[in-house]
């Protein structure tokens, strides 16, 4: 497909590769670029050979939050009445990982797209914050819940209350992303790639199960999520990958899953 504000790949055959491309806003989520980034989305999960989707932006920024241009006149009857923003959703109902590799700024609505995806790596450079109390408005898509959750509260209260932006180190300190990748340009979207193939190369069955376990783990109590894993678990038993796994590993060779 042919986009303007996104440039879709396939670095490999089982990854996606999906760069938001709007640098003279610094990738501002805009929403005819919302609407390309779901359609690529939309194409991967469908993709038979993809097993998972690298996002990430420029080296300058991930992005800078959401289009404060395109909103600034809006009314309320108009952001209410059309539910403005229903439409960034879609990317938390992937059942493929989708990895956010994260350079420059990841503001506002960018920290909260980088937070929908289901691992974050950082480059050294990156800057992750809520400034939209400096907008005289709050995050409206996960900046004070799945923050919250991530780092806890009196971290995302001290973000989303000051707009001060956090650095790599003390995202990866705080648990906002798993790591901050070496130096060097592209090195972030070269190793989520490659933990994209890593992922691609496992059981299509299992990994969706997995991620749709660890998901469970912020909307369910203990119990219930336990209960939730073992079902999971359980049902894996129905695959032919759970046999194949299991008997590549009694006869010491390599597992070859067929999504199956
Ligand atoms: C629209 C944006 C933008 C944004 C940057 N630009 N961020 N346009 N929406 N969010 C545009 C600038 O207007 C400018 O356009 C060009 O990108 C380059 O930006 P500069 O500000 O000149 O760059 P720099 O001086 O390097 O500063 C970088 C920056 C700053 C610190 C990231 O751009 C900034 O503070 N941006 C806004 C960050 C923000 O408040 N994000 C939250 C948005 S609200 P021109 O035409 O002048 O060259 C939000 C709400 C989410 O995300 C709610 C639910 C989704």
């Amino acid at each position: 497909a042919k986009y303007e504000f996104i440039i879709t790949s396939k670095p490999d055959p089982t990854v996606t590769l999906i760069t938001l491309n709007r640098p003279k806003a610094l990738n501002a989520l805009s929403s005819p670029l919302f609407h390309e980034l779901n359609h690529a989305l939309a194409q991967a999960e469908l993709d038979k050979d993809v097993g998972a989707v690298v996002l990430t932006g420029s080296e300058k920024a991930f992005a800078a939050g959401a289009d404060i241009k395109e909103m600034k006149d809006k009314e309320f009857a108009e952001v209410y009445g059309n539910n403005f923003l229903s439409h960034w959703t879609q990317i938390t109902d992937m059942k493929k990982p989708v990895i956010a590799a994260v350079s420059g700024y990841a503001l506002g609505g960018g920290c909260e797209l980088a937070m929908m995806c289901d691992i974050i790596l950082a480059s050294p450079t990156a800057k992750f914050g809520q400034p939209e109390i400096n907008l005289g408005v709050i995050p409206g898509a996960g900046g004070t819940q799945r923050l919250t959750r991530a780092i806890g509260k009196s971290r995302a209260m001290e973000l989303v209350l000051t707009g001060r932006n956090i650095n790599a180190q003390e995202a990866e300190k705080w648990g906002l992303v798993s790591r901050v990748v070496g130096e060097g340009e592209g090195e972030v979207v070269k190793e989520a790639v490659e933990m994209a193939k890593t992922i691609a190369s496992k059981g299509r069955l299992s990994v969706m199960a997995a991620k749709e376990g660890v998901n469970a783990a912020s909307e369910l109590s203990l119990h219930e999520g336990l209960h939730f894993e073992r079902r999971l678990f359980q049902s894996l038993f129905a695959t032919k990958d759970q046999k194949e796994g299991m008997s590549a590993f009694a006869e010491k060779r390599k597992a070859e899953f067929t999504n199956q």
